[in-house]
C-alpha cells in the first residue's frame, strides 16, 4: 500500500542512472566535504539495489507523513474502534515497509512524535493532508 501511494506521488519513470545524479547532487549539498563524500559513496555503491527495491530512496519529511497518514486514516475509517496504541503499532510496522532506512525512520519519528494529536484529528474526521498540516510537516496552500 505504501509503496502503491508511493509510486504514484513520485516519479516511477525515473531511470537509475537519473535517480544517481539526483542523488549525487543531493550529496553535494551537505556542509562538509567528508559527508558529501561519503554520501557519494553510499550513493554509488548501493544505487543499483536501492533502484531495484524502490526508485526514490529519500522523501522529504512531508511525503512521508503523508503516505504514513494516508494509511492512518485507512485503518481509521476501517475500524474507528482502534485503540490509539493499536493504530500506532500497524503504522510503525508500515513504516518498516519503505525500502530506505532514511525513510522508515523518518517515518517512525513522525509516528512516535505526537501521536496523541494524530489519533484527536482522526476521530474529528481529518484526512491525512489535514493532519500532516497540524504536524507543522508540510506547508498549507
Ligand atoms: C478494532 O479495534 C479494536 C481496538 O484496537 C480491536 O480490539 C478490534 O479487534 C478491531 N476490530 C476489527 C474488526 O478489526
Amino acid at each position: 500500500m505504501i509503496n502503491a501511494v508511493n509510486y504514484y506521488a513520485q516519479n516511477n519513470a525515473i531511470t537509475q542512472s537519473d535517480l544517481q545524479t539526483k542523488l549525487l547532487s543531493a550529496c553535494g549539498t551537505f556542509a562538509v566535504s567528508q559527508d558529501q563524500n561519503s554520501c557519494k559513496n553510499i550513493v554509488n555503491n548501493n544505487i543499483a539495489k536501492v533502484y531495484n527495491n524502490n526508485p526514490i530512496p529519500v522523501q522529504n519529511a512531508c511525503q512521508t507523513c503523508q503516505l504514513i497518514m494516508t494509511n492512518a486514516v485507512n485503518y481509521y475509517t476501517q475500524n474507528n474502534a482502534i485503540t490509539q496504541s493499536d493504530l500506532q503499532t500497524k503504522l510503525l510496522s508500515d513504516c518498516g515497509t519503505f525500502a530506505v532506512s532514511q525513510d522508515q525512520n523518518s517515518c517512525k519519528s513522525i509516528v512516535n512524535k505526537d501521536f496523541s494529536k494524530v489519533y484527536n484529528d482522526l476521530k474529528g474526521g481529518r484526512n491525512y493532508g489535514q493532519i500532516c498540516d497540524d504536524l507543522n510537516l508540510c506547508i498549507a496552500a
